[in-house]
C-alpha cells in the first residue's frame, strides 16, 4: 500500500484500486474527495489518466488541491454535491471509467471541532459538509418535528429510545435552542436515565448529520445517476459506514444486474431484458484487522463494486 496521508487515510485502498482498475487514459470520478487519498493512490497507478475530484466541502477542496499540487495537471476539482456532478459537461459528454464514493465525513472534519461532527464538549452544533451553506444541525434540532427526530434518531442513530430523546429535544428547545454537543449530550443522558458511552453519542451525532445533509438522499439520486455516465465497462465502487448506506448499495448493484424485469408472477421472462451490468463483489468486502488496527476510523467500512455491461 502506499504511504499514508496524514490528513485521512485511505479506506480499503488495495481493494478500491483493484476493483477500480485505473488505466492510461482513463478518466474517474472520485465523488468524495476528502482529503485526497483515493485520488492519489489513483493518479499513481497511471502516468496518463485523469481524476475528476468532486466534494461538497470547499475546504476539502482546497486542502486536496495542496496535497494533489504534483498531479495538478490530471486532477479537475469540482465542489458540488457527487449526485448533482453527473451534470458536468466532460463527464456528460466523455463518460467515466470509473467512479469510487467513499461515504461520510473525513477524519479532517471530525477532527475540527468548529465543524460540530463531534460530540467533544463546546463544539457548536454545526455539521455541514458545505461549509457554512444551508441548515445546520442546530437549526435541524430547533424545527423538525418530533416524529421526523424520532424517525433520524432511531434509522439513523439505531437508538432504541429514539422517542424519548425526540421529546427531551422538543421539551428542552421550548425554554433556549440547542446550540452545542453538550445540550445534545444532556438530552440523550435524560434519555437513557445514564450516561451515554462514547458509542451511543457518535450514533446520535451520526444520525443528525445524515439527516442535515441529507446523505441518504444524495446516495439514492448518486446511484443512477452515476451509473449513467458510465462508459461500457466502467466500474462503481462505493464504501459505505451505515447499514442504511450499503443496504442502498447493496440493492441498487443487486438491481442492476438483473437480467429479467418481468414481474414475479409471470410463469417465464416475456422481457428479454439484458443486465445493465455485473455485480463484481459476490459478498461485501471488509477491512482487515491489521488495516482496522492501523486505522480505527475503517471498522465499519464495507465496499461493493458493480460493472457497466460492455
Ligand atoms: C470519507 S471522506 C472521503 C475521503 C477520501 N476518500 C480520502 O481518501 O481522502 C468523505 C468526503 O466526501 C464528502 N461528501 C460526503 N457526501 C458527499 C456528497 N453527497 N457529495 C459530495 N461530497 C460528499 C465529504 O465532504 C468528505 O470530504
Amino acid at each position: 500500500m502506499s504511504a499514508v496521508n496524514p490528513w485521512h487515510e485511505p479506506v480499503l485502498a488495495d481493494e478500491v484500486l483493484e476493483y477500480l482498475g485505473p488505466t492510461n487514459g482513463g478518466l474517474y470520478m472520485d465523488g468524495t474527495l476528502g482529503g485526497g487519498g483515493h485520488t492519489r493512490l489513483i493518479l499513481d497507478r497511471c502516468d496518463d489518466c485523469r481524476v475528476l475530484g468532486v466534494d461538497r466541502d470547499p475546504e476539502a477542496i482546497e486542502r486536496a488541491r495542496d496535497v494533489l499540487e504534483p498531479h495538478r495537471a490530471r486532477v479537475r476539482f469540482i465542489q458540488e454535491r457527487f449526485d448533482r456532478a453527473p451534470r458536468d459537461p466532460e463527464i456528460r459528454d466523455r463518460g467515466l471509467d470509473g467512479a469510487l464514493l467513499d461515504l461520510g465525513v473525513s477524519s479532517h472534519q471530525l477532527d475540527q471541532d468548529r465543524r460540530g461532527f463531534t460530540f467533544r464538549t463546546g463544539a457548536p452544533l454545526d455539521m455541514r459538509m458545505s461549509g457554512g451553506v444551508g441548515s445546520d444541525a442546530r437549526a435541524f434540532l430547533a424545527t423538525a418535528a418530533e416524529e421526523e427526530l424520532a424517525r433520524v434518531f432511531r434509522d439513523y442513530g439505531e437508538l432504541k429510545r429514539a422517542r424519548r430523546l425526540a421529546s427531551e429535544v422538543v421539551k428542552r428547545r421550548a425554554s433556549a435552542p440547542l446550540e452545542t454537543s453538550d445540550d445534545l449530550v444532556a438530552a440523550l443522558a435524560v434519555s437513557l436515565g445514564r450516561s451515554p458511552s462514547a458509542k451511543e453519542k457518535a450514533r446520535i451525532f451520526q444520525a443528525v448529520r445524515i439527516a442535515v445533509n441529507e446523505e441518504l438522499e444524495a446516495l439514492d439520486a448518486g446511484l443512477p445517476a452515476i451509473r449513467d455516465v458510465l462508459r461500457a465497462g466502467g466500474v462503481m465502487v462505493v464504501i459505505a459506514y451505515h447499514s442504511l448506506e450499503d443496504r442502498t448499495v447493496k440493492n441498487a448493484f443487486r438491481e442492476w444486474s438483473r437480467s429479467c424485469v418481468c414481474p414475479p408472477e409471470l410463469p417465464a421472462c416475456i422481457c428479454r431484458g439484458e443486465a445493465l451490468g455485473t455485480t463484481l463483489t459476490r459478498k461485501v468486502v471488509r477491512p482487515t484487522d491489521a488495516e482496522v488496527e492501523r486505522n480505527p476510523r475503517a471498522r465499519s467500512a464495507r465496499l461493493r463494486a458493480w460493472r457497466r455491461a460492455a
